[in-house]
């Protein structure tokens, strides 16, 4: 099958790429960098041209409230369209379990935004909520630090391989369209101050997390379980501690 992979050049979609390649599809990254541009338009028609599915795993450059609904709005309108042009059987995005319980986030408000447009465009989908990446931690560290502390909730999170995400992003896009949403989440549940301090720990960062339930989490306050998946989600298999074993020896510092 030939599979347009939208944001193929990035975290999720690098993966998302080799592995369908490595089971014998066609996958094409279609990014800025390969010429695709899902805010203008350009080189969308050329890039769809013979497509069976679309998956879409691209991000806002701009995680500001505005920037963000504008970039989710604007591209999923413009890949829709491509898609329906093109005759794209399968629209395959990436979302986050608990969208739609963070009202207060901009950021999750925009992944509504896009997965409404998708539910309500004629293209069959599938969309797949996944939990926090476990590579994520660090960007989560840095958004939280004050001084020489990070700041968290002590709120459930329930985080996972990047590696993981990929794979079932793959298998489903393979797949009949769900015309629904499917949850994937990790191995085992943190508090979201215990994930981030594991993960601090282990690369011997000095930063102190301290738990504070006032600390917005990408603008929103957390009360306890919203970031979980439900009971019959997926269960990915890799352990945060065998991630940062691998992670202490070749990732980036957090
Ligand atoms: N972080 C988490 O824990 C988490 C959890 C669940 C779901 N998600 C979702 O996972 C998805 C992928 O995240 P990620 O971390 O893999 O993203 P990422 O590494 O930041 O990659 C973003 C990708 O989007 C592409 N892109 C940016 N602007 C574009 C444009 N105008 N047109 C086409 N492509 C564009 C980038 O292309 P260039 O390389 O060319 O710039 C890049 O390939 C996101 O939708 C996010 O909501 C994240």
């Amino acid at each position: 099958m030939k599979i347009v992979v939208i944001g193929g050049t990035g975290l999720i979609g690098s993966k998302v790429v080799t592995k369908l390649g490595e089971h014998g599809h066609e996958a094409v990254a279609a990014s800025p960098n390969s010429g695709v541009d899902t805010l203008t338009g350009e080189g969308l028609d050329e890039v769809l041209v013979g497509a069976d599915v679309v998956i879409d795993v691209s991000n806002s450059p701009s995680f500001e409230d505005a920037a963000v609904l504008d970039f989710f709005t604007r591209a999923t309108t413009n890949i829709l369209a491509a898609e329906a042009k093109a005759g794209v059987g399968h629209h395959v995005a990436l979302s986050v379990v608990g969208t739609e319980r963070l009202t207060d986030s901009g950021y999750m408000r925009a992944k509504v935004v896009q997965e409404n447009l998708i539910k309500k465009s004629k293209i069959p989908y599938s969309i797949v909520h996944a939990t926090q990446f476990f590579e994520f931690f660090k960007s989560i560290a840095r958004g939280a630090t004050v001084g020489d502390e990070v700041r968290l909730s002590s709120a459930s999170v329930q985080p996972m391989a990047a590696d993981e995400v990929a794979s079932a992003v793959g298998r489903v896009s393979v797949g009949a369209p769900l015309n629904g949403t499917v949850e994937i989440g990790g191995p085992e549940v943190f508090t979201l101050a215990d994930f981030i301090a594991r993960g601090l720990k282990a690369h011997q960062d000095p930063r102190a997390v301290v738990v504070d339930d006032g600390a917005p989490y990408f603008g929103a306050i957390l009360s306890g379980r919203e970031l979980v998946p439900s009971d019959d989600a997926q269960r990915a298999e890799t352990t945060f501690d065998a991630w940062l074993a691998v992670d202490v020896v070749s990732g980036p510092k957090p």
